[in-house]
Order: structure tokens, then sequence, then C-alpha cells
């Protein structure tokens, strides 16, 4: 039996996790204590992530230093995972001695190589505050549409990607002072000389390891797309140094040293570090992060440690969680919406039962949306409509008509195998860390179990056939003591509870996967009372109120209560003091649209005033189900919550064809329903007939362009407002007409970033 050694994503220090976040310590600790139960030598580690722009400028701001920042959010980090029952062998943190040794080793291993090169390169230095600027760091007027507030990234107003020295008027985000180019040297990983081992490790590792879909797909598109070198320092304080002449005052980028976390906590857990982290034959690593940290740890560490050149242990399987929603909009940590770690633990719901919430939904292959009705409908149907129940009523059963000793009688073997069926299914689906799966198949368990205590009528049976009732009664107290000892991965305290009934205990002071489905020791219980409550509307109007709108608009609304209800001392039931419920706000806002007469409009016109073009990347696509022509697309489309079209492209292209294209997408069109499959928009393609008479069909593309760039008309107004919904009947598709394979509409050119598009072969045609 290899180790197992695992880890979740190291939270950033400076922020209170949110739901969204927390999905990666809570699948990685199911994982460590299923691990542990079936005795595999196991190895959790987790910790803070410390270093960085982010942390010095956030510790600069409120005036205290980036260390003490780090102290207090490490201690809030550690005390809400505490809550929620995470059993990490250890939660640590990157700024340590430890992790400066070993990422200053890896580094030096990585230079004698020759896998660090050295740029000069200009950058913005604000010289009030004595740095250079990151370049979210630099706020200005956009060069695009004008937007006073963009920032040196990105403009959120027009969503063009930039470079801080694109901004006109730019301003330090911290001081408000103009910033001054200056030039600056940076080391880079050469990643291009690492691709061919990198390749032929992600071949074999990524089917070894069965990763997660997203995460081939990511990985390999990164590959293909070509690896860069990338900077691997920055000009701050708040870092690890570059161990090297002619380099001080320079640290490591916080993405270099970030994965080695992993490393440097393991080593301040045990002396014995090496023999998890230098020991490929013998451990396996498996890792939970979230999709939007994949290359990070598919291409970049892995890079590094192939690079080092010393025997790592390098990641066996990786299980990269899709996005997990709040009532339709994104979690936010920079916006404050969302439900934060602090505020479950102030909810007054146990974290078992948001535990449950969040594995049942666990976004494994899509992203899930958290909405309070569904929390509300889940727990209180499935959690404790069907396992609450079961324990309760059958528990209930025994002590009132046995006297609490569990009856002896042979057990039904039909009944019994259909269970360990089941057990055998959930053991295989953790096993390839399918945790939400396993989590269903457990609670298809009790199900059986409930229907069993249904159709077998006890109540009836046991004066009439008692032997027939003690046999059920039995089995069904087997079967709840199975449940404990599987879902006690999932729910520890409630699984600890029901184990108590029993009198004996779940881990390594008592029974573990071993015991499955034996029934040794199965003699008594204790009286049991009840699990969970259910969760009442009341209290779900009131947590959805008060968790409503971002975190600063909540703190005013507190703030206004709290004094209104000074004021008005105790005259008022609490109630009439509930803030109405607000809608989250979205991302963006969106901008005004005044209706426009479609048809009046000249061609060009229609599309520059009407219909929102954008670049968008295809990160995954699969063959529609109902229908032989249709592709499901999913997109990114730069807005940070993936987006499904579905196009007719099967006869033109192959999966892997489109996979990873930046393809042009008509982001605004009315959603349309394609045989059962709702399309968000429409992907443009160019189309005429061939020679031989058939139709050639090619996809626009904008390779050059981020996700989520806009498409103009050359000279088009780039600040209007486009309507945020239309229905396109009737105008699509029109005619392309350039034998020089300029795209053009009409007359005028389309352009994304500045740069013609063009197709390859349809020249004369139509683009639809
Ligand atoms: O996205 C994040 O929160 C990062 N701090 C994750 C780092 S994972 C690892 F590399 F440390
Ligand atoms: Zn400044």
């Amino acid at each position: 039996m290899k180790r197992r050694l695992i880890t979740s994503a190291l939270p950033y220090v400076n922020n209170v996790p949110h739901l969204g976040n927390l999905i990666q310590v809570l699948s990685a600790d199911v994982f460590a204590r299923f691990c542990r139960l079936k005795g595999y030598q196991t190895l959790y580690v987790c910790g803070t992530d410390e270093y960085g722009t982010a942390t010095e400028t956030k510790a600069q701001e409120e005036g205290v230093s980036p260390r003490e920042l780090c102290d207090r959010f490490h201690a809030l980090h550690a005390g809400i995972y505490q809550w929620f029952g995470i059993a990490f062998d250890r939660f640590g943190r990157t700024s340590s001695p430890e992790q400066t040794a070993i990422v200053q080793d890896i580094f030096t291993h990585l230079d004698k190589g020759g896998f660090i090169s050295e740029k000069t390169i200009e950058q913005l230095y604000c010289d009030s505050c004595s740095r250079f600027l990151a370049d979210r760091y630099v706020n200005g007027i956009c060069p695009h549409c004008g937007y006073a507030d963009a920032r040196g990234d990105q403009c959120e107003n027009c969503g063009k990607l930039l470079e801080p020295t694109d901004l006109k008027e730019p301003r330090c985000s911290s001081c408000g002072k103009p910033p001054a180019p200056r030039s600056t040297k940076h080391l880079y990983i050469n990643l291009p000389s690492i691709r061919e081992k990198l390749e032929a490790w992600m071949k074999s590792a990524s089917v070894k390891g069965f990763w997660a879909n997203n995460a081939i797909q990511m990985t390999q598109a990164w590959i293909r797309d070509g690896l860069h070198e990338r900077c691997i320092t920055r000009d701050l304080k708040w870092g690890i140094p570059v161990p090297k002449a002619g380099w001080e005052g320079k640290v490591f980028y916080v993405w270099f040293d970030a994965p080695i976390g992993y490393i440097s906590i393991s080593a301040c857990h045990t002396p014995d570090w090496k023999s998890w982290w230098m020991d490929p034959a013998n451990v396996e690593l498996y890792q939970f992060i979230g999709k939007d940290n994949i290359p990070f740890h598919t291409v970049i560490f892995p890079s590094s440690l192939l690079g080092d050149g010393r025997d790592w242990t390098m990641l066996h399987h990786m299980s990269s969680s899709e996005y997990l929603n709040y009532e339709g909009g994104k979690f936010s940590k920079s916006k404050g919406v969302g439900i934060f770690g602090t505020d479950v633990q102030e909810s007054g719901i146990s974290a078992d039962v948001w535990r449950f919430y969040i594995y049942y939904n666990r976004p494994e292959k899509s992203d899930v949306n958290f909405t309070w009705a569904d929390f509300q409908e889940r727990v209180n149907g499935e959690l404790i409509g069907n396992l609450g129940n079961l324990v309760n009523r059958t528990l209930t059963f025994v002590d009132r008509y046995y006297g609490g000793q569990i009856p002896a009688a042979p057990l039904d073997p039909a009944f019994m195998q259909e269970v360990r069926a089941l057990e055998a299914k959930i053991d295989q689906q953790l096993e390839a860390a399918e945790l939400r799966d396993a989590f269903r198949s457990a609670l298809a368990i009790s199900d059986i179990a409930n229907k069993a205590f249904q159709a077998g009528e006890p109540w009836k049976t046991r004066t009439t056939e008692p032997e027939k009732a003690a046999s059920l009664i039995r089995a069904l107290c087997l079967v709840i003591r199975d449940l404990a000892i599987l879902l006690h991965p999932y729910l520890p305290a409630s699984a600890d509870k029901i184990a108590a009934f029993y009198g004996t205990k779940i881990g390594a002071a008592g029974m573990g996967w071993a015991d499955l489905g034996k029934d040794e020791g199965l003699d008594r219980i204790s009286k049991p009372d009840v699990l969970f409550s259910r969760l009442e509307d009341d209290l779900i109007q009131a947590l959805k109120d008060k968790f409503a709108g971002n975190q600063k608009e909540r703190a005013e609304r507190d703030a206004a209560a709290d004094g209104k209800s000074k004021a008005m001392a105790a005259s008022q039931p609490a109630s009439a003091e509930k803030p109405k419920a607000e809608k989250i706000s979205a991302e963006k806002p969106a901008p005004e649209a005044k209706p426009i007469p479609l048809a009046k409009l000249p061609l060009e016109e229609r599309f520059s005033k009407l219909i929102d073009l954008r670049v968008a990347k295809i990160t995954k696509v699969e063959r529609h189900p109902k229908a032989d022509k249709l592709y499901i697309e999913t997109l990114d489309d730069g807005s940070g919550i993936e987006r499904v079209i579905v196009s007719g492209l099967v006869p033109h292209y192959k999966e892997e064809e489109l996979l990873g294209k930046h393809i042009i997408l008509a982001a605004n069109l009315k959603p349309a329903r394609l045989r059962g499959i709702d399309s968000r928009g429409m992907l443009l393609a160019a189309s005429m007939e061939g020679s031989d008479g058939k139709e050639i069909v090619e996809a626009l593309e904008a390779p050059w362009a981020a996700p989520g760039s806009r498409v103009f008309l050359s000279g088009a107004d780039t600040g209007l407002a486009l309507p945020e919904e239309i229905d396109i009947d009737g105008f699509f598709s029109v005619p392309l007409k350039s034998l020089s394979h300029k795209v053009k509409l009409g007359s005028v050119q389309l352009e994304v970033e500045g740069r013609a598009l063009t197709t390859k072969i349809v020249a004369n045609g139509d683009i639809g």
C-alpha cells in the first residue's frame, strides 16, 4: 500500500475564506479521513499562503507589519477550519524559515541546471511609496473607453486587458501619486526548456493518477499553446529573498513559492519530511484545488520540481473542482459577496449540516449554484428526511420495544447483499476521489434501509411475526453502524454521535473500513436523541436577509439596525428590524440599454450597436447526447462564470481541434434551447460553398486576444452601451464579402485588440 500525501490549496492569508474557498479543505478532509479509516499511512497538510504584493499592500494600508497582518489572519483561518472539523495533520504557513530554506534550495538547483534566465523590463515605480507597483495597483484613464478608474491589468468598464503603461494619467492605488517607468531586472524560469520532460510526465501521470477532466484539458491546452518563460521574482520586501549575488532586495513571486509551501509545511510537521516528498516510489500525492489554480499545480510547480532534477514526489491525482456560485452570482472576496467562514460560524447551524450541503453539491464536474432555498430543501429532505429519519426511527424502535437490546436474529442475505454492493461502490468511488458520488451512494444506502423499514412494517410484525421483525431491525442496526463508518469522513461529529449510541468509536481507537458489514459487537444501544434539527422558514429567511448584499452593505445595515434598535429599545419585536432582502449585486453593472428598432439600421450598425461580440476560449467540448451535428461547448468568456453554448460544428471540426480555441462569441443573444440544452450565445463562423459543392465552415478566431476582449467594427464607438439581451431573429447571418480574407461587415473591418479578424479559407460567403 502506497502512502498518501494529501494537500488542499493554501488559502491566501489576507482574506476571510468564503464557502467556495472552503470546498478545497473540506474535500481533502474527506479524502484524508477515508484514507486513515482504510489504514493508509496518510499525511494531510495545508496552511496559509502569506507572501506577496496583496499582503504587503494591505498591511501598509492598515498600518501594521505584514507579519502582524499574517499572524492575525492565520489565526482566523485556523479557527474557521477548526470549527468545520477539518482534521489536518498540519495547518502551517508559508512565512516560515523552513519555507525560505526549501524555496531557496529548489531555486538554486534550477539555476545550476540552467533553467533560470535574466531580463530587464520597464515597470511603474511610485516614488512616494518607494516601490514598484504591480499591474493591478495602478489606476488611471482607460485608453480605449475613457473610463476614469481603470486598473493597470484590465479596464473594468470595457473589459480590455491593459498594460499599466497604457493608462492615461496613471496613479498609485495606495497614495494617488503618479508613478513613473523605471527599469528593473528579473529572473525567469525557462519553461520551454523543461517542456519535453513536463509533457512526458504529464502524459503518464494524468492517466495513472486519473486527473479530473478539467485539469487534463487545461494542462494540455497550456502545453499546446506554447510555454513561455515566466517571471519568478518581484521587487517587494514581503517575500523570500533571492539567494544570488547581485539580486539583493528582490524576492520570489508568490506563485513560485506557494506550492513549495506544501513541502515546507510537511517539514515543519516532521523531520522525516523527505520520506514523503522525495520518495515517489512509495508515496502518492493527491492535490485538491479549485480550477483557477490548475496550471500552477500541473504545469508550473511540476516544472520547478522537474527542473530541480532531484527525485521529488510529484502530483499523482489532481482533484480540481469547479466553482460554487452564490444565488446566481459569483462569490467574491474582494466585493464581499457571499457567505464567509465567519458568517457560517455565527449561523447557528452546525458544521455537519454545512458539510453535508457542500459535499452533496460538490462542484465536481460543473459549476454549482448555492441558494438558500436549495440549502433548506436538501437539508430537510435528504439529510434529515432520509438519514436522520432512518437513525431516529430505527434506534427509537430498539429502545422502545427491545429495551435497547439489539435483537439477535439471522440477517436477510438479499438485503445485506444490496447494501454490501453499494459499500463496495463507495469504496471504489472514494479511491477515485469522487467524493460527491460516494456521498450520494452512502445516502442511497440510507434510502434503501428506510424503504426496508417501511415495507417490513416492524410496528405490526413485532407481534405478528417477531422473528421477521427482529431480523429486519438487526439488519437496520448494522446498516446504521456501517453508515456511521462510511459517513465519518463527511460528517464526523454526527457519525461519532451515532457510534456513541452503539457504545463504540470510529477511527484509530475504534472501528474502521474493515469493520463494514460485520455484525460483531452489535449488542445494545443507548437512548438515542435526534441528530439534526430542521431548517425552518424563519431561520432561512433571516439568514438570507442577513447575508444579502456585500459585506460593506451588510456592515452598514447592521450598524443602522443596531442604532435603530437601541433607540427603539424593547418596544418592537426583533423581527420588525429585519432588513429587507437585497439582490446580490452582479459583478459588472449592466450598461443601460435603450431599445433600437433593428430592421431600420444599416448592417454595420446592427452589429456595432446591438451585438456584444467578445473573445471566448473553448475549455470543454462534448457531443450533444441528442443531436448528431451539435457540440456542447463550455467557454471561458472572461467573466469568471462558465458559459455553455451549442453549435453545429460536428461535421466540420473534431473535438480536439476546437478545444482551446479563442473564438468570437455573440454574447448577449437571448438563450436558445437546442435539443434540451440552453445555448447562451453563439459562436461566429464563416461559411461558403467549396469547389466540391460541400459547405466549408470555419470558426472565426482571435488567438492573440484574452477571453472577454471585445470585438469592434473598425472606427466604431467603443464606449457604447449594448443591450443586455437581444433576440437575433431575422438578422443573422450576414454576407461576408472579402477576397482578402479580412472579416468585414459591409465595408467595415472587424477588429480585436486593434488587430483585424481574418479567415483562413472562407472568402466569399456568410457569417452566422
Ligand atoms: O488561490 C489561492 O488562494 C492561492 N493562495 C492558492 C495557492 S495553492 C498553492 F500553490 F499554494
Ligand atoms: Zn504610491
